[in-house]
C-alpha cells in the first residue's frame, strides 16, 4: 500500500466565523486562526481544514461564493491567508480549504451575466430551464425540493425562466456539463494550490450531476426532497476524474469529498478507492444519524442506538480496509454538537473521552471539529431570530407549517437539529465572551463558557482537551504509531448493546479498544486475553477481578494484549 502524509495526520476543522476574533469586531477571522496556530500545534494536529473564507454575501456563511479569487473582507485579506499558510507550514501544519464546486452565489459575476439573456455567453454556466404549463399556469420544470426548503428551482423574471438551486435561492447550481465551467474551476483550484494550499475539502461533491427532469411521485409534499435526483449520479465520477487528472494528481494534494446523498459503500469506493483516481477520501454521514434526533422534541429523550452506530462504523471500516482510505470524524459544522448528541451531560468528561477514544483508535485520518476537544455543547435557542443559519430557519418554517398553533414545538425541533449549535463562538477562556472577542460576538455565544473553555483545560492533565492531546500523540509519535495508523480493524461482540469493542492488529501486535456507551456498571470477560499494557483510559485505575473487567459509566480502555487460547 502506498503511504501518504495525510494517512499519518490528524486534522482539525475550523469554522472561521466563530473560531477567534483577532481585531475584536465580533467576527472570527483569518488572523484569529493565525494567532491560534500555536494552540493547534500544542494540541498536536498537523492538518487544518478551514471552512470557506472566499468573498461572499454570506447567505450560507461563505458556501455562497461571490469571488473565488478573494477573501471575505470581514475575515481578512489574501495577505492574511498567505501569512497563515506560511506560519502553519513552519509548524508542520498542512492547510486544506473548502472548494465549492456545485454552486456559486447569485452575486457571482458569472451568474450576473448568465441571468441577463438567453444568449449570454455565460448562460450555460448554470442550469436554466423553461417553466412547465400545468392547468394554464406556469410552474417549476420539476417538483423537486431543495435542501434548504421549497423548490429546487427559482424563477427569474428577466428571461422568464427558472434556474436550478439545490441549496438556497442565492446559490445557483453550476452546470458541470459545460467544459468551460470545469476549466474555470480547475483554474480556481490551481490558483489556490499555487498560493500554497495543501488540498481541498470538496463541498457537496456528490451533487454535480442531475437525473432526468421528471417529477417525483409524492402526494404529501409540494416539493418533495429526493436526494437521488441530484446525488451520486454517474457523471460525477467523470468530472472528478477530469479534476484529478488536471489538478489533484499533478499537485499531489489531499482531497476529501463531502459525500451526501446516502452514498453506498460501492459509490464511496468509486470516489476514494486507491485505484479510482478521483479523491483521497470521502466524508460520509451514516454514523451521524444513529439516534432518535428526528423523532423527538425534548433533548432529554435523545437516545443513541449503539448497535446501529457500531454496525455503521464496522461497515465503513471494512469497506476501506485495504483498497482505500477514510476520514474519521464525529460531526462537523452542519451538525449539532457531539457532547449534546452522543455524549452525556451527567458524565461529560467520561463520555467525552470515551467518544474521542472510540473514534481516534480506528483506521483513518481523524478530524476534530473546533470545540469538540473541550466538550462544547448545543446552544439554548429561545427564538427563531437566534438562528443565523438559513437551513435552521427553513426547518423552523417547515415545522411551523405542520403545527401552526404550536411555534414552541417548531422552535424545539429546529433547535435540536440546528447547524448553529456547532457554530457558536469558540470558548477560549472564562473571560467575557469566552475569550472569543473583546466585543460582543455577532454569532451566538454559549453562556456555559465559564465552565467549558480551553484555558481551564490546558493545564489540567485530567481534562478532555488533554485526553485529545494524548490520543493525537499516541497516533503521531508513540510506539503504537504504526498499528494505530496502518493496523487492521476488527470489531468483536458486534451485538453487544452497550460496549463498542474492536481490535487493531499489526504483525504480532494487538490493541484491544473497549468503550462503554452506558452509564450502567458492566462487565466483560477478559479470560482470552493476556494484558501486556494499558495504553490509554479515561479512569484513574482499572477494575479487573478474576479476569473479569468491571466497567464504570462510559469507561474506555485501550489495552495492548496477547491473545491466549
Ligand atoms: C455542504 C456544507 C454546508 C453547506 C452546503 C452548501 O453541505 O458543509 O455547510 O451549507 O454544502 O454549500
Ligand atoms: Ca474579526
Amino acid at each position: 500500500m502506498q503511504k501518504k502524509w495525510w494517512m499519518e495526520s490528524v486534522g482539525y476543522q475550523i469554522y472561521p466565523k466563530s473560531f477567534y476574533d483577532s481585531n475584536h469586531d465580533g467576527i472570527g477571522d483569518i488572523k484569529g486562526i493565525y494567532e491560534k496556530l500555536d494552540y493547534l500545534n500544542h494540541l498536536g494536529v498537523n492538518l487544518i481544514w478551514i471552512c470557506p473564507f472566499y468573498d461572499s454575501p454570506m447567505d450560507d456563511n461563505g458556501y455562497d461564493v461571490r469571488d473565488f479569487y478573494n477573501v471575505y473582507s470581514e475575515f481578512g485579506t489574501l495577505e492574511d491567508v498567505k501569512e497563515l499558510i506560511t506560519k502553519a507550514h513552519g509548524l508542520g501544519i498542512k492547510v486544506v480549504m473548502d472548494f465549492v464546486l456545485n454552486h456559486t452565489s447569485d452575486e457571482h459575476p458569472w451568474f450576473i451575466e448568465s441571468r441577463k439573456a438567453k444568449n449570454n455567453p455565460y448562460r450555460d454556466y448554470y442550469i436554466w430551464h423553461d417553466g412547465k404549463m400545468v392547468d394554464d399556469k406556469k410552474v417549476e420544470p420539476t417538483n423537486w425540493g431543495s435542501f434548504f426548503g421549497g423548490s429546487c428551482w427559482n424563477y427569474d423574471e428577466l428571461t422568464d425562466s427558472y434556474y436550478m438551486k439545490i441549496f438556497s435561492d442565492k446559490m445557483p447550481d453550476l452546470n458541470w456539463k459545460n467544459p468551460k465551467v470545469r476549466q474555470e474551476m480547475i483554474d480556481v483550484g490551481k490558483w489556490w494550490l499555487e498560493l500554497g494550499i495543501d488540498g481541498f475539502r470538496i463541498d457537496a461533491v456528490s451533487h454535480l450531476d442531475r437525473a432526468r427532469l421528471i417529477d417525483i411521485k409524492n402526494q404529501k409534499d409540494k416539493y418533495p426532497l429526493d436526494w437521488t435526483k441530484f446525488s451520486n449520479l454517474p457523471k460525477v465520477h467523470d468530472y472528478l476524474k477530469i479534476l484529478n487528472e488536471s489538478l489533484f494528481k499533478p499537485y499531489d494534494v489531499l482531497t476529501i469529498g463531502e459525500v451526501g446523498g446516502q452514498a453506498t459503500i460501492e459509490e464511496a469506493k468509486k470516489y476514494a478507492g486507491f485505484e479510482s483516481n478521483e479523491l483521497s477520501m470521502v466524508f460520509n454521514f451514516d454514523h451521524n444519524w444513529c439516534n432518535n434526533l428526528f423523532d423527538i422534541t425534548n433533548p432529554k429523550k435523545l437516545k443513541t442506538n449503539v448497535v446501529d452506530l457500531k454496525k455503521t462504523f464496522d461497515k465503513w471500516q471494512k469497506a476501506f480496509a485495504t483498497d482505500g482510505w477514510m476520514p474519521l470524524n464525529w460531526l462537523n459544522h452542519d451538525q449539532p454538537r457531539l457532547m449534546s448528541q452522543y455524549g452525556d451531560y451527567k458524565y461529560p468528561l467520561e463520555s467525552g473521552k470515551m467518544l474521542a477514544t472510540a473514534l481516534h483508535m480506528m483506521r483513518g485520518t481523524p478530524f476534530v471539529y473546533q470545540g469538540e476537544e473541550i466538550g462544547m455543547t448545543n446552544y439554548p435557542f429561545e427564538d427563531v431570530n437566534d438562528f443565523d443559519d438559513i437551513s435552521s430557519r427553513a426547518t423552523y418554517i417547515y415545522e411551523l407549517e405542520k403545527t401552526p398553533d404550536d411555534p414552541v414545538r417548531a422552535l424545539k425541533v429546529a433547535s435540536l437539529r440546528s447547524r448553529d449549535n456547532a457554530r457558536t463562538a469558540m470558548q477560549w477562556s472564562k473571560d467575557l465572551y469566552g475569550g472569543f472577542s473583546l466585543e460582543e460576538p455577532k454569532i451566538s455565544n454559549n453562556r456555559n463558557y465559564k465552565r467549558i473553555n480551553v484555558a481551564s483545560q490546558l493545564n489540567n492533565n485530567n481534562s478532555l482537551l488533554n485526553h485529545y492531546k494524548k490520543l493525537i500523540d499516541l497516533r503521531r509519535f508513540s510506539a503504537y504509531k504504526d498499528i494505530i495508523t496502518y493496523g487492521a480493524y476488527e470489531q468483536i461482540d458486534i451485538e453487544n448493546e452497550d460496549l463498542y469493542i474492536y481490535k487493531r492488529i499489526l504483525d504480532d501486535k494487538v490493541l484491544l479498544i473497549i468503550n462503554s456507551f452506558s452509564k450502567k456498571k458492566l462487565t466483560y470477560d477478559m479470560s482470552h486475553f493476556e494484558i501486556t499494557n494499558i495504553v490509554i483510559s479515561n479512569y484513574k485505575d482499572q477494575k479487573l477481578k478474576n479476569k473479569t473487567l468491571i466497567l464504570r459509566a462510559f469507561e474506555s480502555i485501550v489495552f495492548e494484549i496477547k491473545e491466549s487460547l
